[in-house]
């Protein structure tokens, strides 16, 4: 990557006052990502779209993709050193950087791969990163660290892979959108200040899972299809497109609720979605552009894992329609 190719986002970070190294290091997690695009772009060519036949320690069928883009990311940041540790969805321990500097403060979660039951099917995929300064520099940092520092979120963002390549990041004061010129293999500007309307008509929920809802949900949803007839008054869309980063990045778009709720089914009690690499970094972006983030019925930001890999219910989404959600679980 030349020094112009993340201009646009240096330029943006530096007028959210974003400190040199932060945007280095922003500046490094994104130019990967510019490497992913080319991985997922040629993945149905090379026929590295399928299956690695190995289990994750989600205990999830990885793809090729999965393993593929998880190495260009710990690849690429190598070089950065003030990179303490990362933690990824594809590895099951906390990767402490052995280059890493002795004042190195930084830790990124990240989510190499969001969606990837969508590769064999063509559809949108996405790659979700979350960087927490640890509160001093820690020689030999491990997980209770990470976790120590959890709501200590300084930047979050994701890479979503459609039609266009598109990166939505905020480092606490705004949103912004760039799209990938993939010419000049550079982020150009799109949108700043990206907000989420209050007041929506779409939700985005698995419904195969219905039986397991709590009561209060499953009112929810049986209140958006009455539709107009019903106590809404208005009639609801719904989308479920099988990557957070799609449906979330729906609510920047056109506002809506995203829920993937804890479930009366084994194995999903909290739901699906990690905190460190999905939850967290999506609940300050939906936050600072004015939506709800929620786990269950609390606040999401607040919420502080005990393991990097644990899982939490999941409510983002414009205030209105999220408070209609609360409304009936306070019921
Ligand atoms: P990942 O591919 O990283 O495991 O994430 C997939 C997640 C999330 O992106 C999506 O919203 C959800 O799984 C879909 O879950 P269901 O397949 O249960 O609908
Ligand atoms: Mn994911
Ligand atoms: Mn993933």
């Amino acid at each position: 990557m030349n020094a112009s190719s993340l201009n646009d986002l240096t330029l943006w970070l530096q007028s959210q006052s974003a400190s040199t190294e932060l945007i280095t290091i922003i500046g490094g997690f994104v130019a990967s990502c510019i490497h992913i695009d080319d991985a997922v772009q040629t993945a149905a060519l090379n026929g590295t779209n399928g299956s690695s036949g190995t289990i994750n320690v989600q205990g999830e069928e990885q793809k090729e993709l999965d393993i593929l883009t998880h190495d260009i990311v710990v690849k690429y940041l190598d070089e950065f050193n003030q990179i303490a540790a990362l933690v990824s969805e594809e590895s099951e321990h906390l990767i402490v950087k052995p280059t890493a500097d002795k004042d190195a403060k930084f830790v990124i979660c990240f989510d190499p791969l969001d969606g990837s039951s969508n590769i064999e099917t063509n559809g949108v995929i996405g790659t979700i990163f979350s960087i927490l300064e640890l509160d001093q520099p820690k020689d030999k940092i491990d997980t209770d660290d990470v976790l120590a520092a959890a709501n200590n979120q300084v930047a979050a963002g994701y890479v979503i892979y459609g039609p266009a390549t598109i990166l939505v990041v905020s480092t606490g004061k705004s949103v912004a959108s760039f799209v990938l010129d993939k010419q000049n293999r550079r982020f150009v500007a799109e949108k700043t200040e990206l907000s989420i309307v209050p007041v929506a008509a779409e939700y985005a929920i698995n419904t195969a899972y219905t039986r397991f809802w709590e009561p209060a949900l499953a009112t929810y949803v049986e209140q958006c299809n009455l539709g107009k007839n019903g106590p809404r008054k208005k009639d609801c869309g719904m989308r479920w497109m099988g990557a957070m980063v799609s449906d979330v990045h729906r609510l920047f778009i056109r506002g809506g609720i995203f829920i993937y709720p804890g479930m009366d089914r084994p194995g999903a009690e909290n739901g699906k979605l990690r905190f460190l690499y999905e939850a967290n970094p999506m609940a300050m972006l939906v936050e600072v552009a004015g939506g709800k983030a929620l786990t269950r019925t609390k606040r999401m930001l607040q919420h502080v894992p005990d393991n990097i890999h644990q899982r939490v219910p999941v409510v983002l989404g414009s205030c209105e329609e999220v408070d209609e959600l609360l409304a009936l679980y306070s019921s």
